[in-house]
């Protein structure tokens, strides 16, 4: 038995942070019905594309647990079938660009008059105000939501981060307030309206910069290494390089083979608690009790200094030597682990946080697992499906239409032809 048993959604995502919100619900169980145009499906089955006709790592890695039917809505049949969706699921996700819905007659109202117990939930890339018509993908986000203005070094550019927090991050946010909606409806009776901005979400996982902003209204952000150079700061939250972002100073120093490794490096965290044991470890005890040392505060102008001790420290080490020398001294290190290596990690296969699927068209493939355990509620990863794989399925078992109906609503054209996977 998982979470969301029994629960329909009728899946209108596309891209990215639609479809993550939706395989998440599907994880925990949901029946995620994956609406697509008949011939096209969403535009990332053919992007990015490794393997010849086979739908892309984009698409399946975004998709799996799902069932697709292909349905023009723009057609009268497809229309029917559609309402047919609303009134029969309790939740409709979508993140087409806005007013899209709408032009095809699912405004908020008559989906209400359909079903007004449905959930009905969007990403849109800004909330309501001047920017609420444009459309918007990841690296807009990212820089609507101040990500971008405090990524980067201090003397270069914005910068994007990989995580991709505007479209993933977004669809995360739109899960929690989705859950939450069912939740309320067991009281209430009624469905509700659902938004997830991508520039809220991105905002609220850049709080703490928000945060230091504020901060600077009452002088220097003296945990900065911006701080201990000497550097004057501007009337905005400036760009921190590798700076840990919290009370305790870090930094990303190099390690062992990082002459030809782009990736032996290391985070190392001074934090206040451990310092004595960070001094024993490199080699400088006399900076347990030296006054220009012995305390937080002491340490701010020196963080640059203290960080190139530690790093010739760590040039003698592997990152997994310093990691397996700090660790038990509870000294907070991270070693850079590149995507090769995670791919590789015997653990994170032991946890089902990365898993390998197969695939009809394209063989077996690595994905993310379920991000989140839930001890009563397992997640089993199932492939994404083929584009239209199970219209027929849907329009009889879900819907009830008889094969009669079915074969008048394929000759009307809203519905296209099926892909089935070769036995
Ligand atoms: N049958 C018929 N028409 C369909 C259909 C179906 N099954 N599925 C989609 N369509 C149509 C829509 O009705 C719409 O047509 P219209 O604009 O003529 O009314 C069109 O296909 C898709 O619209 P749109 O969402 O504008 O696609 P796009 O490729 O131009 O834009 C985005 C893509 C992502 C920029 C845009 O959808 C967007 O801004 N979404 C919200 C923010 C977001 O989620 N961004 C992150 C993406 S990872």
């Amino acid at each position: 038995m998982q979470a969301l048993k029994g629960v329909k959604v009728l899946d209108f995502t596309h891209v990215q942070s639609g479809p993550t919100c939706t395989q998440l619900l599907a994880w925990l169980g949901a029946d995620v019905i994956k609406v697509e145009r008949p011939g096209v499906g969403d535009a990332t089955r053919g992007q990015l594309r490794d393997v010849p006709n086979a739908d892309s790592l984009y698409f399946t890695m975004l998709n799996h647990n799902k069932r697709s039917i292909t349905l023009n809505s723009k057609t009268e049949q497809g229309k029917d079938v559609l309402e047919r969706l609303v009134k029969t699921c309790d939740v409709l996700v979508e993140n087409f660009a806005p007013g899209a819905l709408d032009r095809m007659g699912l405004t908020w109202e008559r989906i209400q008059e359909l079903n007004p117990k449905m959930i009905y939930a969007s990403v849109k890339g800004f909330g309501p105000g001047p920017y609420e018509d444009c459309k918007v993908y990841e690296n807009v986000a990212q820089c609507a939501g101040g990500s971008a203005s405090t990524t980067g070094f201090l003397d270069g550019p914005p910068l994007v981060t990989g995580a991709q927090i505007g479209d993933s991050g977004t669809g995360l946010h739109l899960a929690f307030g989705i859950v939450s909606a069912l939740y309320q409806r067991i009281n209430s009776g009624k469905g509700q309206r659902v938004l997830a901005a991508m520039q809220d979400s991105v905002l609220n996982l850049c709080r703490v910069k928000l945060r230091d902003q504020q901060r600077l209204a009452h002088g220097p952000l003296n945990e900065y290494t911006q701080f201990g150079k000497g550097i004057e700061f501007g009337d905005a939250t400036p760009r921190a390089g590798n700076d840990s972002g919290g009370g305790q100073p870090g930094a990303i120093l190099k390690c062992k083979g990082w002459e030809t490794d782009p990736n032996a490096y290391t985070y190392f965290i001074t934090q206040a608690a451990v310092w004595e044991k960070v001094c024993d470890t490199i080699g400088e005890p006399g900076w347990k009790t030296d006054p220009g040392y012995a305390t937080p505060p002491a340490r701010l102008d020196k963080l640059e200094q203290i960080f190139e001790r530690i790093e010739q420290w760590t040039k003698t080490k592997s990152k997994f030597e310093v990691m397996e020398i700090c660790n038990p001294q509870d000294i907070p290190v991270g070693p850079i682990l590149s995507m090769k290596e995670i791919a590789e990690e015997p653990s994170l296969r032991e946890t089902e946080t990365v898993v390998e699927v197969d695939h009809p068209e394209r063989g077996s493939y690595l994905t993310v697992g379920m991000p989140v355990k839930l001890s009563d509620s397992p997640a089993d990863v199932k492939r994404s499906p083929l584009l239209g794989e199970h219209t027929e399925e849907i329009l009889t078992q879900v819907l009830g239409y008889s094969a009669d109906e079915v074969d008048q609503i394929r000759a009307s054209g809203a519905i296209g032809e099926m892909k089935q996977a070769a036995q």
